[in-house]
């Protein structure tokens, strides 16, 4: 089962997502899902899942790689599916997502250990397993992308991938079907939104349960200005807490180096 095709009747039967799109190859699904959010968008959630994207985006310019056989998927929320005040720079919605990569996969893989480094990536026994791309669109509608790594062939990956990277199947040593695990990084999405909107603070509080970065010394890039501190973990608002020379701060954007 190197490549599974997914199954988006079950998709759409078992999740909370109103429409989905299906495309063998994208440019990335995130800029589909912007496309059809500037068209209107009709009903949302809009789930739109690529099987391979020739332009998959990071956070901070940086390219994701989408080889054949992993999950690359993007879901336009309207703002009342993605709970967080005016603004837009809360990493609340990019943690729920994470967490809820983590949610699905942990049952899969054993004892390896499966935590998040904030604000967006989703770590395996140390290496990058997912990523997720939130973006904030004028009107308060969110782009929430994620990028899982299953079934793709890291031999076949860029060299800089290569060296952070794992895949559900090279922690596993076998194929995992992909719907599957749609279905269930969906199901705690929703899950996840809905917590947000009732008690914002549990979604930081898991996050910071799973934060793998916690004693380490960060370094975070503000936009020319870089702050260093240990990672104190993550606050119930979604900051990331470094103790810095000036003592404890938080910190709700940036790119760690
Ligand atoms: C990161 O690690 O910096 C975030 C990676 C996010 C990748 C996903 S794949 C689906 C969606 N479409 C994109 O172009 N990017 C996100």
């Amino acid at each position: 089962m190197a490549f599974s095709f997914l199954d988006m009747d079950r998709v759409l039967s078992e999740t909370f997502v109103a429409r989905a799109e299906y495309h063998p190859t994208l440019g990335s699904t995130n800029d589909r899902a912007r496309q059809w959010a500037e068209q209107g968008a009709g009903a949302l959630p809009l789930l739109v899942v690529a099987d391979v994207q020739a332009a998959g985006r990071g956070r901070g310019g940086h390219r994701w790689w989408t080889g054949q056989g992993s999950l690359a998927f993007s879901v336009l929320l309207d703002p009342g599916q993605a709970a967080v005040g005016p603004g837009g720079q809360s990493p609340l919605v990019a943690l729920a997502a994470a967490v809820a990569v983590v949610e699905a996969v942990a049952p899969l893989v054993g004892s390896h250990a499966v935590g998040i480094h904030w604000p967006n990536d989703v770590m395996a026994a140390g290496r990058k397993l997912a990523g997720v791309l939130v973006e904030v669109l004028p009107d308060g509608r969110h782009v929430v992308g994620i990028g899982v790594n299953v079934n793709n062939r890291l031999a076949e990956a860029p060299p800089e991938v290569r060296r952070v990277a794992t895949t559900l199947r090279e922690l596993t040593g076998v194929a995992h079907d992909r719907t599957a695990i749609l279905v269930a990084v969906l199901q705690h999405l929703e899950a996840g939104l809905g917590q947000l909107a009732s008690e914002p603070g549990r979604i930081g509080t898991s996050a910071d349960a799973l934060c793998r970065q916690r004693g380490r010394l960060l370094t975070l890039d503000r936009g020319g200005e870089s702050v260093t501190g240990r990672c104190a973990g993550i606050a119930p608002d979604g900051a990331l807490l470094l103790v810095t020379r000036d003592g404890r701060q938080a910190f709700y954007w940036g790119m760690l180096k």
